[in-house]
């Protein structure tokens, strides 16, 4: 009998892979970098603690944490050459497409093996997490016709973004939200780009190489793509009192409601509450956060009546779109922000890959035409391809 083949779409359930760096309880609802809850780290600590935290496997002292801030500061400016890149730029380029670009860039002025690889180790990541942020703060400049703001060395990753955004430095309360926001998203295990980084790493690709496919991969709204869409839909929503409707409108049009549902959590995302704390405070408990707020209660009442199994609620992108867009950040670099916030938790993957790697190569089921023969030119028939044979 012929052995039966199970392909599993998306992955779904199978376990590629092993890791140390972070771990994601879908049931619990619960989310641990290297042991430590993200509830516990988000009112508690900093972003880079985090980072430091995911690069060297424990929190630092307050020696340590001082050092790696001033190396961090000291790897925030940008090469000549990628600021080049960005002022070649057409101003209405879209934002992921400009950072994927200018990451890859990075690369040009750092010397290479033979083979073509860069130097990947602890130092390279901790330079792409300095100079993520630089990259979409210049961007978000050169793009309104202004100047790039110098990076300040004495600001924190979080704080020195909205610095170099507006030109002045921010007050406490943004910082303090942008940074949480930076601790909540640094990692997520295998979600979708960090595999892609590993599958690139992989192959021996370096850590730059690895980064932009990331950064490719983060892109699409199944995953870092849906809070600039979460906030189109709020603009769209205008009224609180519109939710239900609008929520059974859209399921009546088997649409999806951008920012909820997950592929590992099946409860509400734990990030969510942090982000929607952070989000009503910055709007005042009115704005966009009220919006927000409304539709989700009109999502889980809807769902509840329509789609009693699903099991569908917000995720970190949700409130996301509240809390960046009270932050001045403009809507089409929410997944910017992102990359910015997870370029830690990426480049430790990317390092983590090469300790104990493996070429990542599954395989498919082919599905196509059985073996047949070619035909000469000549010999071709005027059908469509595809339409030939089975
Ligand atoms: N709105 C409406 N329906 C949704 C939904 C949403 N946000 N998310 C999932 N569903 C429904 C699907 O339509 C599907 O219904 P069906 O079985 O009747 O066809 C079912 O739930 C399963 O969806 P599927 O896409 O197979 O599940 P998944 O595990 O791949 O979903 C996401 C994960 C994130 C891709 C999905 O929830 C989604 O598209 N969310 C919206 C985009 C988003 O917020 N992305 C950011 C993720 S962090």
């Amino acid at each position: 009998m012929a052995e039966e083949i199970v392909v599993d779409r998306g992955l779904e359930g199978v376990n590629v892979g092993e890791t140390v760096l972070s771990n994601v309880e879908g049931e619990a609802g619960r989310l641990t970098f290297r042991g430590y809850d993200i509830d516990d780290l988000a009112p508690k600590a900093t972003y880079e603690e985090v980072v430091y935290l995911l690069f060297y496997g424990k929190l630092p002292n307050q020696t340590e944490l001082s050092a790696l801030e001033a190396t961090l500061a000291g790897k925030r400016a940008l090469p000549e050459s990628t600021i080049a890149v960005l002022r070649a730029i057409p101003h209405d380029a879209w934002p992921m497409d400009v950072l994927r670009t200018a990451i890859s860039s990075l690369a040009h002025v750092i010397p290479h093996k033979a083979s073509g690889q860069h130097p990947s180790d602890v130092d390279a990541a901790l330079g792409l997490v300095a100079k993520t942020s630089t990259i979409v703060a210049t961007w978000d400049r050169l793009r309104r016709g202004l100047e790039p703001v110098a990076p300040h060395a004495k600001l924190s990753t979080a704080a020195n973004f909205l610095y170099m955004m507006t030109g002045s430095e921010p007050s406490a309360e943004f910082a303090k939200a942008l940074d949480l926001y930076y601790v909540l998203l640094a990692d997520h295990s295998y979600n979708a780009s960090t595999f892609s980084a590993r599958v690139t790493a992989s192959t021996n690709a370096d850590l730059y190489c690895a980064i932009t496919a990331a950064v490719a991969t983060l892109t699409g709204e199944l995953h870092g793509g849906a809070p600039s869409q979460v906030q189109d839909t709020l603009d769209q929503l205008g009224a609180p009192e519109k939710a239900e409707q609008f929520v059974r409108d859209l399921l009546k049009a088997k649409g999806r409601l951008m920012g909820m549902g997950h592929r590992e959590y099946k409860v509400r995302d734990p990030r969510a509450k942090h982000l929607e704390e952070t989000a009503k405070q910055l709007n005042k408990g009115g704005g966009s956060y009220a919006l927000a707020r409304a539709l989700e209660d009109a999502w889980n009442k809807v769902l509840k009546e329509e789609k009693p199994t699903a099991r569908i609620y917000a995720n970190v992108d949700f409130y996301t779109a509240p809390a960046l867009g009270a932050l001045g950040i403009a809507n089409d670099e929410y997944t910017c922000m992102f990359a910015c916030s997870r370029i830690a938790g990426w480049s430790a993957h990317v390092l983590e890959q090469y300790t104990n790697n493996r070429l990542i190569r599954p395989k498919a089921t082919y599905t196509g035409p059985a073996v047949h023969p070619f035909e000469p030119i000549s010999e071709r028939g005027r059908e469509p391809a595809g339409s030939a044979r089975t």
